[in-house]
C-alpha cells in the first residue's frame, strides 16, 4: 500500500506537470480515455500499471542478467539482490527442517533452504526415489516465487549418502585418517556427490574438520586425526575433489556438490572432551592455538574454494563460537578470506546468550549467514525483517549474507539446472553399485591398522594365518552391518542389526576362503574344538554427538564383548587346544582393550569401516598388505586420556602414527 501512495502523489505531481505543459484538454483526453468514473480512480489505474510496468520493467531487466548462465556469477548475484525485497532477502538467509517445511510454505516464503537432519528421511519413505521426490517437489516450488531463486537443500553426507538406505557406506573420517590416502579422499568424494546429486541434493554438510584430541568426546569418529596436517591435507583433497574443482566465481561440474568445512572451531579442544562444551582458554591463547596449526584445515579448504563453513557449538573461554566475531569475520572471512557462506549449526544459535532477538543479531552481526533453525526458520526470518528494520543488523550486513548465499547458489548451477534432471535420473542408476562399493572396500582396506603381529611357534601371526583349515569368527559385531557403518548411518544416531546394504565381516571372510577353509560365525563365542583360527570381533555400539560422550571409563568394548572374550578364552582352555587369536576392534576411536593385546596373537584397529566390510577379510586372509598406520594416540591407561598428550611414551601404548604390516615391520606416516 505503501507503495502505491508514492506513485499516486507522483502521478498527480507529473500530471500537474502534464497540465502546465500541454493544457487542460490533453490531460483530461489521456485520463477520460481510461473509462474511469473519478481521477483519484484514473491516478490508480494509471499507477497500477506503471507501477506494475516499472517493477516488471526492472525485474524484466534484473531477470535478463541474472538469469542467464554467460555472465559472471558477481553480475548475476548483483542484479538479483537489486530487485530482492527486505523479506525476499530475509528468507534467503534462513534453511528449515524437510519436516518443518510444506511446499506452499518455499512458495509463500521463498525460503532459501532446507534440510535433512541426520535420518531425516521423507514421509514417502526411504530410498533414492522417494528423496528423489520429496527435494524436487520442494526445488520446483521455489521456481515459483516472485524472483525464482533456487532452493538450497543440504544433508550430511558425512561417509557416503549415508541416510538412504542402500547408499554406498564408506569408512568414517577416524578411519580415513588411518589410510592418510588424499587421493583416496577424492575418489571417495566423486562417489559421495555422485550418489547425493542423484536425489536432486546439491549440498553436505561435510567434511568434519575437527582434530580430536580426547577420544572421551563422542565425535572422535569425525575427525581424521589428531594431527592438524593430516586434516588439512586429506580434507583440503576432499572438498576440492566433492565440489569438482571449482574456482573462484566460476561454475562447478554437473555432478559435484557443496562442500562444507565445519565446526569452526576448536570443537576436539573442549574440557573432558565435552561435546559441545568449553576450550577453557583465553581469546588470546585461543589465537595462538590458530596460530599453532588448528585454523590450516580451514586455510587448505578455503584455498580448495570450499562454499560454506558451519561454525560450531562449542565456546571459547566462555563465548560461544556462532557470536564470536572475531573467529567468524575477522579470522575466516577477512584473515583466510572465505568469500562463501557460514551456516549456523542446528538451532545453535539457541544456546547464545539473551532473548531471540538478541542471539538472531549477534549471530549475523557476528557473521552467520543461514540460519539452520529447523523449526524456527519462519520466526527467524521475521527477526531478520524486524532487526534490519530496526538498524540491530544494518542493510550491508544482510546484502553481505545474502550475496555470499547466490554465490554458493550460482556456483553450484542452481540458477542453470532442470529440477529432476535428465542427469540426475542417470546418476540414480548408480546409486550404491558395485562399482562405488569397490573404492569403499579399497578405503576399508587402507583404513585397518595393525597393531600386534605376534610370533606363533616361530612364524609371525600374519604368516601363520595362511594354514587356517577351520575358522570360527566369534561376536555379534562380525555380523552388523549397523555396528560397522557406527552412528550418521540410515538413523541420526545409527543402530546395530541389518539397518541397509552391505557385507558383514564374518560374510567378507567366508567369501575370500570358502575354497580352502571351514567357517563359522558364533556371536556368543562358542568355539569349535577343531578351530585354528579364532577372529574375534569387538567395539562399540553406534552412536552420535553427544550420546557418544563417554566418561575415561567408559572407553571399552560393550559388555556383550568383554564377555564374549571371556567365554572365548574358557573355551580354548576347555578345548586345550591352541588356535591362531586375531582381534578385530571395530569403534570409533582408541578403546582400552590393554588386558587382550597379550593374549591375542594380532590385533587390527578397523574402526568403522561401514558397508564395505569385506575389505577387512581381503587384507587379513588375502593379498592386501597392511598400510594403516594410527591417526591418534593409544594410552594405555585410559583414566588418564584427559593428559595423554602430556604423557611419557611409557604411558603410550601405541602412538600416533603407529602400524604394523604383514610381515612384522614399523609403517611410517608421512
Ligand atoms: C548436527 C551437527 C552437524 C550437522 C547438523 C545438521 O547437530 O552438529 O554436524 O551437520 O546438525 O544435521
Amino acid at each position: 500500500m505503501k507503495n502505491k501512495i508514492v506513485k499516486s502523489l507522483s502521478i498527480i505531481l507529473a500530471s500537474a506537470l502534464l497540465l502546465a505543459a500541454c493544457g487542460k484538454a490533453e490531460v483530461e483526453s489521456v485520463l477520460s480515455e481510461t473509462t474511469v468514473s473519478s481521477v483519484a480512480d484514473a491516478i490508480e489505474e494509471v499507477v497500477e500499471p506503471a507501477a506494475e510496468e516499472s517493477d516488471g520493467s526492472a525485474l524484466e531487466e534484473a531477470k535478463k542478467i541474472y538469469l542467464d548462465k554467460d555472465l559472471p556469477v558477481s553480475e548475476r548475484v548483483e542484479a538479483l539482490l537489486s530487485v530482492m525485497t527486505l523479506e525476499e532477502k530475509a528468507y534467503q538467509c534462513v534453511q528449515g527442517e524437510q519436516a518443518n517445511v510444506t511446499v506452499e510454505d518455499v512458495k509463500r516464503t521463498g525460503i532459501g533452504s532446507v534440510l535433512s537432519g541426520g535420518g531425516s528421511a521423507p514421509s514417502y519413505g526411504n530410498l533414492p526415489e522417494h528423496w528423489q521426490k520429496r527435494v524436487n517437489e520442494l526445488k520446483a516450488a521455489a521456481l515459483e516465487t516472485r524472483l525464482g531463486i533456487p532452493l538450497l537443500y543440504g544433508i550430511d553426507a558425512v561417509h557416503g549418502n549415508n541416510n538412504i538406505y542402500g547408499a554406498t557406506v564408506f569408512p568414517h573420517n577416524i578411519g580415513l585418517g588411518a589410510a592418510n590416502d588424499p587421493e583416496l579422499m577424492e575418489e571417495i568424494a566423486h562417489v559421495v556427490a555422485r550418489e547425493v546429486r542423484a536425489v536432486g541434493v546439491q549440498y553436505s554438510f561435510a567434511p568434519c574438520l575437527a582434530n580430536p584430541q580426547n577420544e572421551r568426546w563422542g565425535r572422535t569418529y569425525e575427525g581424521f586425526s589428531e594431527n592438524t596436517a593430516d586434516v588439512a591435507k586429506l580434507a583440503g583433497a576432499f572438498v576440492a575433489a566433492l565440489q569438482g574443482g571449482v574456482k573462484d566465481d566460476e561454475y562447478m561440474p554437473a555432478d559435484a556438490i557443496i562442500a562444507c568445512a565445519k565446526h569452526f572451531i576448536g570443537e576436539g579442544y573442549t574440557a573432558e572432551g565435552e561435546n559441545q562444551g568449553d576450550v577453557k582458554m583465553s581469546a588470546a591463547e585461543f589465537d595462538e592455538l590458530l596460530a599453532m596449526g588448528i585454523l590450516d584445515p580451514y586455510k587448505a579448504c578455503v584455498d580448495s574454494n570450499v562454499l560454506t563453513v558451519m561454525p560450531s557449538y562449542n565456546s571459547i573461554d566462555g563465548l560461544k563460537c556462532h557470536e564470536n566475531k572475531h573467529l567468524l569475520t575477522d579470522v575466516l572471512k577477512e584473515q583466510l578470506g572465505f568469500k562463501g557462506m557460514v551456516i549456523s549449526d542446528y538451532n545453535a544459535i539457541g544456546q547464545c546468550k539473551g532473548t531471540y532477538d538478541e542471539e538472531v543479531a549477534n549471530c549475523m552481526n557476528a557473521g552467520v549467514d543461514m540460519f539452520m533453525e529447523a523449526q524456527e526458520w519462519d520466526r527467524c526470518a521475521k527477526t531478520i525483517i524486524k532487526l534490519v528494520e530496526a538498524g540491530e543488523i544494518s542493510e550491508e550486513r544482510l546484502d553481505d549474507a545474502v550475496t555470499r548465499i547466490l554465490r554458493v547458489k550460482f556456483m553450484s548451477n542452481m540458477f542453470d539446472e532442470e529440477v529432476g534432471s535428465a542427469h540426475e535420473n542417470e546418476l540414480i542408476g548408480e546409486f550404491g553399485s558395485a562399482e562405488n562399493r569397490e573404492v569403499a572396500r579399497c578405503a576399508v582396506r587402507e583404513s585397518l591398522v595393525l597393531l600386534k603381529n605376534g610370533n606363533v611357534n616361530g612364524k609371525l601371526a600374519m604368516e601363520k594365518i595362511k594354514e587356517a583349515t577351520n575358522i570360527t569368527v566369534c561376536g555379534t559385531g562380525a555380523f552388523d552391518i549397523g555396528r560397522q557403518c557406527g552412528g550418521w548411518t540410515i538413523s541420526w544416531e545409527g543402530k546395530s542389526g541389518n539397518i541397509t546394504i552391505g557385507t558383514p565381516i564374518v560374510q567378507g571372510i567366508y567369501d575370500e576362503v570358502k575354497e580352502y577353509a571351514k567357517v563359522s560365525h558364533s556371536a556368543r563365542g562358542e568355539l569349535d574344538a577343531e578351530s585354528d583360527v579364532i577372529v574375534t570381533v569387538v567395539g562399540e555400539n553406534p552412536y552420535s554427538e553427544s550420546g557418544g560422550d563417554v566418561k575415561a571409563n567408559g572407553l571399552k568394548p560393550i559388555s556383550g564383548d568383554v564377555k564374549l572374550l571371556e567365554t572365548i578364552e574358557e573355551q580354548i582352555a576347555a578345548n586345550g587346544n591352541d588356535p591362531l587369536k586375531v582381534l578385530i576392534v571395530i569403534a570409533g576411536r582408541p578403546i582400552d582393550i590393554n588386558d587382550y593385546v597379550d593374549k591375542y596373537d594380532a590385533v587390527v584397529m578397523a574402526f568403522l569401516p561401514g558397508t564395505e566390510g569385506e575389505g577387512i577379510a581381503d587384507v587379513l586372509f588375502g593379498d592386501y598388505d597392511f598400510t594403516g598406520t594410527l591417526p591418534m594416540t593409544w594410552v594405555k591407561d585410559f583414566s588418564k586420556v584427559n593428559e595423554k598428550h602430556s604423557l611419557p611414551e611409557s604411558e603410550i601404548l601405541f602412538p600416533y602414527g603407529f602400524g604394523l604390516n604383514k610381515a612384522g615391520n614399523s609403517l611410517t606416516r608421512e
